[in-house]
């Protein structure tokens, strides 16, 4: 990203104002090469400190059939939680052995759909699905390799929503109440289950080390107490994703190279204590690979200045394409993209276009004087943004470009109002009545 010579906002080497003339606002930016470098850097980290690594590209962050091409040239694993995620990934050509099945509530279905297309490893959550999946191996005659989700106690410190390691939680079986070593007995019991692993996540959109060195720790010490009670080696140790990136100038990510230098100590001095073999370290970063990749470009369309107050300039955009305001309380750096080399001179607040008073993009930032039709890039939206947009108040999702070397490349295409109604139905009684007749307002 960088600034040219005439203050226009440049992403992999495309004018963003050419972007908006091109595609339309509000529109998703993606930086081709910026995904591919984090890529290169996870997986580079692990591997320099440790034998034995594995990287799932967690889609849930960005899931459609363009990112699944990318990352799987950059030869990463892929882990869907979804029918519909495991449909994409499968339609972009990821290889099966390479996917791994998350989800807390796999439905019958989805199962099914992962047992026959043969997914690497399914990620077992509780004891029901780990009943479903080995009646579903029958069923296929087929052997499923799984890793189980353990719930370790532990909490990170990050947004309350985000939090997943703690024992009050819906995900995972507790190490604590014994659930988890029920898991691995049920699993090993099951002809059709090859337990390979043992898996946790704790969280999103964590800064410090700690709680996964203590997740580590607790893993590796269940590990130790699986092959004590069973004589059974695990394989694996998958220690999820969760890993920070910079919103704010003033965020301090952890740093890969400590995590990944830290961890694999962890796991080979417990390795060295209770005599176990090395076990393949896996992570499944989703945040860390294509959020800082993401902006989201608006057009100002108008502006509202309450004197001693505040001044709103409102976009064209707002909750639908960026929950995360509203749902976790967000916080973005942004930019005036047609005039990105003026001085800041005024603190305005970016609205919504949403029927709503929460519809607030940023607030309190200091930009340059608005005018309407001003371009505002909002940055680093490349996770967690088009993956949970929605059609509130019937606004069409925009759409997605990659860009990369001066080119932009559609990877999804903007929905059409004709999107908005292909899935609506009007019922035979209610397609007869005579609009015209019943119309309150003459
Ligand atoms: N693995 C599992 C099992 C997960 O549930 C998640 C994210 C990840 C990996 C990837 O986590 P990441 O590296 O992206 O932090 N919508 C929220 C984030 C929800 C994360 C859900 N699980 C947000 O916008 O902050």
């Amino acid at each position: 990203m960088q600034i040219t010579h005439d203050g226009k906002l440049e992403i992999g080497g495309c004018r963003v104002t050419d972007l908006a003339k091109d595609f339309g606002t509000p529109l998703y930016i993606m930086d081709e090469e910026l995904i591919r470098t984090k890529c290169r850097e996870i997986k580079a980290s692990l591997a320099k400190n440790y034998p034995k690594t594995f990287v799932a590209y967690a889609s849930k962050a960005f899931c459609n059939l363009a990112i699944y091409r990318l990352v799987i040239e950059e030869s990463l694993g892929v882990d869907v939680c979804s029918g519909g995620e495991l449909f994409t990934a499968l339609e972009a050509g990821v290889p099966r052995e390479g996917i791994l099945f998350h989800g807390n509530c796999k439905t019958p279905q989805e199962i099914e759909m992962g047992v026959r297309v043969n997914v690497g490893r399914f990620v077992i959550d509780n004891l029901n699905e780990l009943d479903l999946v080995s009646k579903a191996a029958r069923k296929f005659r087929k052997r499923v390799h799984i890793q189980i989700r353990l719930n370790p106690g532990v909490e990170a410190c990050t947004h309350d929503y985000i939090k997943t390691g703690m024992v009050d939680s819906k995900f995972g079986l507790g190490i604590a109440d014994g659930q988890a070593m029920k898991g691995v007995e049920q699993a090993l019991a099951s002809e059709y289950l090859i337990l390979e692993g043992i898996h946790s996540h704790i969280g999103s959109q964590i800064f410090n080390i700690e709680p996964y060195i203590l997740t580590t720790r607790l893993l590796m010490d269940f590990m130790g107490d699986v092959k004590e009670k069973y004589g059974y080696t695990l394989n694996e140790i998958n220690l999820g994703g969760g890993f920070g990136i910079k919103y704010k100038t003033t965020d301090t990510p952890l740093s890969l190279d400590e995590f990944s230098k830290k961890v694999s100590q962890v796991v080979r001095e417990s390795c060295h204590t209770q005599n176990l073999d090395l076990p393949c370290i896996m992570v499944e970063p989703g945040r860390y690979i294509v959020g800082e990749a993401g902006t989201t470009l608006y057009t100002v369309y108008s502006i509202k200045d309450i004197p001693e107050i505040r001044k709103y300039i409102v976009v064209d955009g707002g909750m639908s394409e960026n929950p995360r305001v509203s749902l976790y309380q967000a916080e973005y750096e942004a930019l005036l993209a047609n005039r990105a080399s003026e001085n800041p001179t005024e603190t305005v607040s970016v609205a919504g276009k949403h029927c709503e008073e929460g519809d607030m993009l940023v607030t309190d930032i200091k930009l340059p004087k608005i005018k309407v039709g001003d371009l505002l890039a909002v940055f680093t939206t490349g996770a967690y943004h088009y993956s949970m947009a929605s059609n509130y108040n019937r606004y069409p999702r925009p759409a997605v470009v990659f860009v990369k070397s001066g080119l932009a490349d559609i990877v999804v295409e903007r929905e059409s109002y004709a999107d908005l109604i292909a899935h609506d139905r009007i019922p035979a009684a209610l397609a007869m009545t005579d609009a015209k007749k019943v119309c309150p307002l003459r």
